[in-house]
C-alpha cells in the first residue's frame, strides 16, 4: 500500500473558524463555522473575532477530523494561516496547530493566506475523482473583502504581485456601498442578487484606473454616497425604489475596474489562463465576464467550487500538502503576521 500524506489544516485569519483534513491533495472535510456575532456592527469587530474562534477551535477541529474519518496519530502534519490577517484572530489558530502538531510530534507548516486563496484552484474535491487544474503560468485576480490582488503564477510557490488595491478591496467596495443601500453584512452577495434585477446603465459610477496594474475603490464608494445624498433631496424613497439599479451599475463599476487590468496582464504577458480566487470570484457578474474574456482570447477561465472561495482551512490544507511534499517547510512555529506578504517563498 502507497503511502497517503494526510493534513490537518487552520484558518482563522478573519471571522470564520475552520478546519480540513486534506490527503494527497484531496478534501476529505472542510469544517467552517461563521460568527453571527459581527452582523449588527456591520463589520467584523477583531476582539469579538478573536473570542469566538477560542470557542469554535476544539468542536471545529474535532468535526473535520470526525467527517475525514481519520484519527490523529493519521495525521503527517498540520498547516496554520500564518497571515495576512487580524492578529488576535490569527493567534488562536496558530497557537492551537503548535500545540496540535507539538502534542503529536509532527511538524507545523506555515502558510501564506493570499497564496493559499490562489492554490484552492489544485483541491480535489471531496467525492470527485477528476479535477480540472490550472497549468502554470496562469493569471490569478485574488478578490476578497480584505484583498484585491493582480498575481502572476508560474509555480506553486513562484508568484508575482503584478499590482494591487491602494486603499479598499473590491468586496470592501460591495460591502461598503450595500451599507449605503441599508442591506445588511456583508453585502456582496446582495448587491449582486439585486443587480440581476437592475439596469447597470442607470447611474455612471467611476471605474478607477491607476497606473500599472494597481486599483483604487475609495472613490467609487464616495461617489455612491455624493448621489444618494443629492436625490434623496428629491425622493425620499430614492434608496428602495432605486436599489436594484444603483445595485447594478456599482456592480458594474467594480467590474469594470477589475477587468480592465485582468486584460491588460493578458495582453501583455501572453497568458490566457486566468482565474479568480477569493470571496468575490463568487460574483455572478464578475464569473460571467472572466469566462468571456476566457473565451474571446481562446484561453480558459478557472473559478473554484463557492466553498474553496471564501476562507475555508482546505485550501490552507492544500498549500500545506504542497509545501510538505516539496520539502518547502521547516516544521518550525513562526508567529502570526498580520501583513504578511505574498511573495515567492
Ligand atoms: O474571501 P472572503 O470570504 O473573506 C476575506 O478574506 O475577505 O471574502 C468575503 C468578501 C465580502 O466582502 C463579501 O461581500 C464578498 O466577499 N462577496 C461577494 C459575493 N459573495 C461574497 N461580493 C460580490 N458578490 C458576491 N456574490
Ligand atoms: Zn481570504
Amino acid at each position: 500500500m502507497s503511502q497517503k500524506t494526510t493534513i490537518l489544516a487552520i484558518e482563522s485569519s478573519c471571522d470564520d473558524t475552520s478546519a480540513a483534513v486534506i490527503r494527497d491533495g484531496k478534501e476529505l472535510s472542510n469544517v467552517v463555522a461563521g460568527q453571527e456575532v459581527h452582523a449588527e456592527f456591520g463589520g467584523v469587530v477583531p476582539e469579538l473575532a478573536s473570542r469566538a474562534h477560542q470557542k469554535n477551535i476544539v468542536p471545529v477541529v474535532e468535526t473535520a477530523l470526525k467527517r475525514a474519518g481519520i484519527s490523529p496519530a493519521e495525521l503527517n502534519a498540520v498547516g496554520y494561516t500564518r497571515g495576512p490577517g487580524l492578529l488576535g484572530s490569527l493567534m488562536v489558530g496558530a497557537s492551537f496547530a503548535a500545540g496540535y502538531a507539538a502534542s503529536l510530534n509532527i511538524p507545523v507548516i506555515e502558510v501564506n493566506h493570499m497564496q493559499a486563496h490562489i492554490l484552492a484552484h489544485f483541491i480535489q474535491p471531496a467525492g470527485e475523482n477528476h479535477h480540472i487544474k490550472p497549468e502554470f503560468p496562469f493569471l490569478c485576480l485574488t478578490v476578497s473583502g480584505g484583498h484585491t490582488q493582480m498575481v502572476r503564477v508560474d509555480d506553486y510557490f513562484d508568484m508575482t504581485v503584478m499590482g494591487e488595491t491602494r486603499d479598499d478591496a473590491a468586496g470592501e467596495a460591495f460591502d461598503k456601498v450595500a451599507k449605503l443601500l441599508q442591506l445588511p453584512y456583508p453585502g456582496g452577495p446582495f448587491i449582486d442578487r439585486l443587480a440581476v434585477a437592475g439596469d447597470a446603465e442607470s447611474f455612471d459610477f467611476p471605474a478607477s484606473n491607476m497606473p500599472g496594474y494597481d486599483f483604487s475603490f475609495s472613490g467609487l464608494k464616495t461617489s455612491v454616497l455624493y448621489k444618494i445624498q443629492a436625490e434623496l433631496k428629491k425622493d425620499p424613497d430614492f434608496i428602495q425604489n432605486r436599489k436594484a439599479d444603483l445595485a447594478a451599475s456599482v456592480q458594474k463599476a467594480i467590474i469594470k475596474a477589475l477587468m480592465r487590468k485582468l486584460k491588460k496582464a493578458v495582453a501583455d504577458t501572453g497568458i490566457k489562463q486566468v482565474a479568480l480566487a477569493g470571496g468575490v470570484s463568487a460574483n455572478s457578474g464578475l464569473r460571467k465576464a472572466v469566462e468571456e474574456l476566457a473565451d474571446r482570447e481562446q484561453g480558459q477561465a478557472f473559478i473554484p467550487p463557492f466553498a474553496y472561495c471564501t476562507d475555508n482551512a482546505a485550501m490552507i490544507g492544500i498549500t500545506a500538502y504542497y509545501k510538505f511534499i516539496t520539502g518547502h517547510y521547516d516544521g518550525i512555529y513562526k508567529p502570526p503576521t498580520p501583513n504578511y506578504r505574498l511573495k515567492s517563498l
